[in-house]
């Protein structure tokens, strides 16, 4: 299915939940990250639309699970983000409490995308919700965002740093950026297999 034919009436927001995220029967697809990584632009990008999840220059926007459904074929989630220093510790405990619930009760869950800042060097909050999601038995995939933002030299070194550190597969790392067509296909191809029947 190419982006495009997902563009125009084929995605449905099915709400914002901050507390119990509902029941879905449809395969999920869920995005997690620091606060401001991207999550939101990602989702916008990969479904060829501007307008679907909000996108903020403020982190920690998103503070409840947003649920689409996609082509109703599956969903795509887009979780709060972790790890912003300026909110009260309680604020990120909560959010901490709320991700953590989803992954780890979410029967339809098929695929956890971690999307990662590829300007950065391995994050300790990163590597924790990259074994939260392997604790929890769930297919991960990284998603180097902002690569636009790094000297095209440098790319395939950082590329390579975040793959070693957390001990990722190839299949398992993307470079990626929502402001430019880098990494769209090979994200799209990962998520067509983990939500294949
Ligand atoms: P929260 O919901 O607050 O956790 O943030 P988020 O992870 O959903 O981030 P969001 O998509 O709102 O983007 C945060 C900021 O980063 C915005 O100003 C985006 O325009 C910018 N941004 C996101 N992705 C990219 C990218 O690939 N490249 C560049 N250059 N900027 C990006
Ligand atoms: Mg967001």
């Amino acid at each position: 299915m190419a982006k495009k034919e997902l563009a125009g009436g084929r995605v449905r927001f099915l709400g914002s939940f901050p507390g119990t995220v509902p029941v879905q029967p449809l395969p999920e697809v869920a995005f997690a990250g620091r606060s401001n990584v991207g999550k939101s632009s990602a989702i916008n990008r990969l479904l060829g639309t501007k307008r679907v999840a909000r996108v903020s220059g403020t982190p920690g926007r998103t503070q409840a699970v947003n649920l689409f459904e996609v082509d109703t074929r599956f969903v795509f989630a887009d979780l709060p983000g972790y790890g912003f220093a300026k909110v009260p510790e309680a604020v990120q405990q909560a959010w901490k409490g709320l991700v953590e619930g989803y992954l780890g009760h979410r029967e339809r869950l098929t695929l956890v995308v971690v999307l990662v800042d590829a300007r950065r060097d391995p994050m300790e909050s990163d590597s924790q919700m990259i074994w939260s999601c392997r604790e929890n038995h769930l297919p991960v995939l990284v998603l180097a965002t902002k690569l636009d933002k790094v000297k095209r030299n440098a790319r395939s070194g950082q590329l390579r740093k975040l793959r070693t550190a957390w001990s990722l597969t190839t299949d398992e790392l993307i470079g990626f950026s929502s402001s430019a067509p880098i990494g769209v296909d090979e994200t799209w191809a990962r998520i067509h297999s983990a939500v294949a029947p």
